[in-house]
């Protein structure tokens, strides 16, 4: 891969993608963009913020390469206020909009954002890091209703954007992708259900997500696809 690859997201995943990335692809010029400056190359970025979004393209304006490929791994299962919730008398407004906030509004902005700068002739990747659990036909235990519901709202705004992309640019795939279960602040909480072979160092889930990114073709675009390569259902 050549030109401008964006990581959004300096957590646990998209960190550590921006350093593998970065020492894995000669050609590529990564720029790791969040709130936390974790990575050499860093922007000040934060996905919910319009005008955050509109200093953002304009950095990708001035930047001389063209913007190749970029990777959202921002996401939140619980902050102080958010919690995932049990059963439905947990569910509040509040939680609902914060949820939707960055897992699936957040998201569609950045690629709206971005889309100016899509090359109509050359290769673009945009992958988008979704959840197993936002799934609606795997769904088999509930709960977490919030996280569930944006992150499926998230695969399906892709979806919609996968089609229209195809036809703007034929050259475009946009890949919605589940990293497996991570050691990553996100999950700590969650952490004792899952067994440890089961939970993946983040440079093992990131070497899997960008093994299945640079496999992408125009074709595959629009899938939700799991770290080992399998497809997910909807
Ligand atoms: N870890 C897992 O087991 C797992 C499983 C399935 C899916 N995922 C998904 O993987 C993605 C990456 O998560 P992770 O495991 O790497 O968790 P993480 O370490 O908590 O990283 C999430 C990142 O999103 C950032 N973020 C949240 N709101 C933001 C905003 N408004 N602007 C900019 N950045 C913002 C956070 O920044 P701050 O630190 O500044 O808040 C944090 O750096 C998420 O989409 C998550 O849903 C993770």
């Amino acid at each position: 891969m050549k030109g401008l690859a964006l990581v959004i997201g300096s957590g646990g995943i998209g960190t550590q993608i921006a350093e593998d990335l970065s020492l894995l692809e000669n050609e590529l010029d990564v720029v790791l963009c969040g709130r936390k400056k974790n990575f050499s190359n860093f922007w000040e970025f934060d996905i919910e913020d319009k005008f955050s979004l509109e200093n953002l393209r304009n950095k990708i304006y001035d930047h001389p390469k063209n913007l190749r490929l970029v990777i959202n791994a921002t996401g939140r299962l619980h902050s102080e206020t958010l919690k995932p919730e049990k059963r439905l008398q947990h569910l509040n407004k509040e939680n609902l909009i914060e949820s939707f906030s960055i897992n699936s509004i957040a998201p569609i902005l950045l690629a709206k954002t971005i889309e100016e700068f899509i090359p109509k002739d050359i290769s673009f990747n945009f992958a988008t890091i979704s959840a197993r659990v936002g799934s609606i036909g795997d769904n088999k235990t509930g709960g977490w209703y919030s996280y569930r519901a944006a992150k499926a709202a998230q695969n399906q705004l892709f979806k919609s954007l996968s089609i229209e992309w195809a036809r703007r640019f034929p050259k475009a795939v946009i890949t919605l992708l589940h990293p497996g279960t991570v050691n990553t602040n996100l999950s700590k909480p969650f952490q004792r259900f899952v067994p440890e072979n089961k939970l993946f160092s983040p440079e093992k889930a990131s070497n899997f997500l960008i093994d299945i990114i640079k496999n992408q073709k125009p074709l595959d675009s629009g899938s939700f696809v799991a770290w080992d390569g399998s497809q997910i259902p909807w």
